[in-house]
């Protein structure tokens, strides 16, 4: 009997059992049974990464959410959640973080940033020692350096006014975006709007490491065989490239004489004052992840503005207008590079830029965090503790009930309601709570100040006007395909 137990067959036909066993208890009997959802994700993880890597996982949550309201069981052991409470019991409450942003240890687990600490309590200790640089003031201190990467770009759309040729506004956003966090992390431009093209394939590696990004934490613990120091020092996967390009910017950084106080100067201010706290690679995980995070967002963004714009002339002819009035009654925006400060005090600038984000966030990934011991009792369900619930920006921006009927179209005016501050907590772009995005000073800068001189100085219009853009929604979302014809704005006012 014993040996009958241990031929190859009976060990595959027990192995089946277990597996359909485990199966069936995850599809029937399991707490998490009775949310619904697609009736795959309800075993495994397979069909939320199998979206992921379609590229459409945005858009199958707002539909999931449509369908089966406030929560949707996106996989065995995770739920999604777009209920109105949820931001406030989830995102605002210091629950761990599920184990997926234990990826973000880039390029391997020896570089541990406060994105990769799932504890919420050394996650805060954490970011702590690195907070400082990102605070408004201190990047106001590199807003002459950001203007002056702003005025390459433009120089760039003046060369395609003049030759009437297509633009691919996407590429040159994304350029834009990277030179920028150059400047406020490392005092110094990569260069990509000097070249004007992907110097070293950054960005097609950045897309790949995107999409790797995203599924890769959930393959644990397999995802340590890429993530380990051997492949990084092989410097075969695209982290290992981000994490170069990183350490390199690193190393001219230290020798540069003439560097601003900028990110990495208040990094090793604090190493220097507090060497108990945190590691000199507390530094290089922290800038690899600024440079990962800070310009496909951003440059999502710019897209995101100028494309919802174009299929809504009249929202851009006011953003001129106002532009042109503050201009004439006040004297502001008439640098060359629209000052920040001006472009603060456009309220219907900011509430396009607002839409652009709801309407079309950079992050189509839910934010997932973990029911404490206990559980946690969000409107009818209570969720067990170890559930994993996450909060989709897509499926949240997308709520008729909390936006209303029109919330899948782009209103800017929603905005200047009466309702735009009851509105405003559901509005995540860069997350909520304790792991919100540190980076958003520099992105509502960047974001300000280019989207004020293109709409003040500029006409654009889509080569073809019925082309949709393209994307996948992997970690984050980058559009491209929409090339567009540039001219300068002909009836420029002179104040
Ligand atoms: C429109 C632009 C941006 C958007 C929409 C955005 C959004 C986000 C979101 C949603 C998160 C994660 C929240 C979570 O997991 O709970 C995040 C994290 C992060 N972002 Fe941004 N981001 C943007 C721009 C930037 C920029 C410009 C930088 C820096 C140069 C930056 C640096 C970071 C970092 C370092 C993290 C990791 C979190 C941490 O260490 O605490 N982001 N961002």
């Amino acid at each position: 009997m014993d040996a009958l137990l241990l031929t190859w067959p009976a060990i595959a036909v027990q192995l089946l059992v277990a597996v359909l066993t485990l199966l069936a208890w995850r599809r029937y009997l399991s707490p998490l049974a009775n949310v619904p959802g697609p009736f795959a994700a309800s075993f495994s993880r397979w069909w939320h990464i199998r979206h992921i890597l379609i590229g459409d996982q945005n858009l199958q949550l707002v539909k999931l959410h449509e369908k089966h309201g406030h929560f949707v069981r996106i996989a065995h052991n995770e739920v999604s959640v777009s209920h109105p409470d949820g931001i406030k019991q989830i995102l605002l409450q210091p629950l761990w973080k599920a184990k997926w942003y234990e990826l973000l240890q880039l390029p391997d687990y020896r570089y541990k940033p406060p994105m990769a600490t799932l504890d919420p309590k050394k996650k805060v200790e954490r970011s702590r020692n690195l907070a400082s640089g990102y605070t408004l003031s201190n990047v106001i201190k590199s807003e002459d350096a950001i203007s002056r990467t702003i005025e390459m770009l433009l120089d760039w759309m003046n060369e395609y006014a003049e030759k009437s040729e297509p633009m691919h506004l996407d590429k040159f956003f994304t350029y834009t975006a990277f030179d920028i966090v150059g400047e406020v992390v490392f005092s110094k431009k990569f260069g990509f709007l000097q070249e004007g093209e992907d110097i070293g394939n950054s960005i097609a590696n950045s897309l790949a490491l995107n999409a790797y990004a995203a599924v890769g934490g959930f393959l644990q613990p397999w995802n340590l065989i890429v993530a380990n120091p051997l492949v990084t020092w092989l410097r075969i996967m695209p982290m290992g490239h981000l994490f170069d390009t990183t350490m390199k910017a690193i190393g001219e950084r230290v020798r540069n004489q003439d560097a601003r106080f900028d990110l990495l100067a208040h990094w090793f201010k604090m190493l220097a004052q507090h060497p108990e706290r945190m590691k000199l690679r507390d530094i290089h995980a922290q800038a690899t992840t600024s440079v990962g995070a800070g310009a496909d967002t951003v440059s999502c963004g710019l897209q995101s503005f100028i494309y919802h714009m174009l299929h809504h002339p009249t929202a851009w002819d006011r953003v001129r207008a106002e532009i042109d009035a503050a201009r004439r009654d006040r004297g502001l925006c008439s640098d060359r590079v629209v000052a920040f400060e001006h472009a603060q005090q456009l309220p219907y600038l900011q509430a396009c830029i607002k839409e652009a984000l709801r309407i079309f966030g950079p992050v189509p990934m839910g934010l997932p965090r973990v029911a404490p011991k206990g559980g946690l009792t969000i409107g009818d369900y209570t969720f067990p503790a170890g559930t994993i619930l996450s909060i989709n920006p897509w499926a949240v921006h997308h709520s008729k009930e909390i936006w209303g009927p029109d919330a899948s179209e782009f209103n800017p005016d929603r905005w200047l309601s009466d309702s735009a501050a009851a509105l405003d907590k559901y509005w995540i772009p860069f997350g909520a709570g304790y792991n919100s995005c540190p980076g958003q000073n520099i992105a509502k800068m960047e974001l300000s100040k280019i989207l004020a001189t293109l709409v003040r100085d500029y006409d654009i219009r889509q080569v073809n006007k019925d082309q949709q853009w393209k994307y996948k929604a992997y970690f984050t979302v980058v559009p491209h395909s929409w090339p567009c014809y540039i001219e300068k704005r002909k009836d420029q006012a002179s104040f």
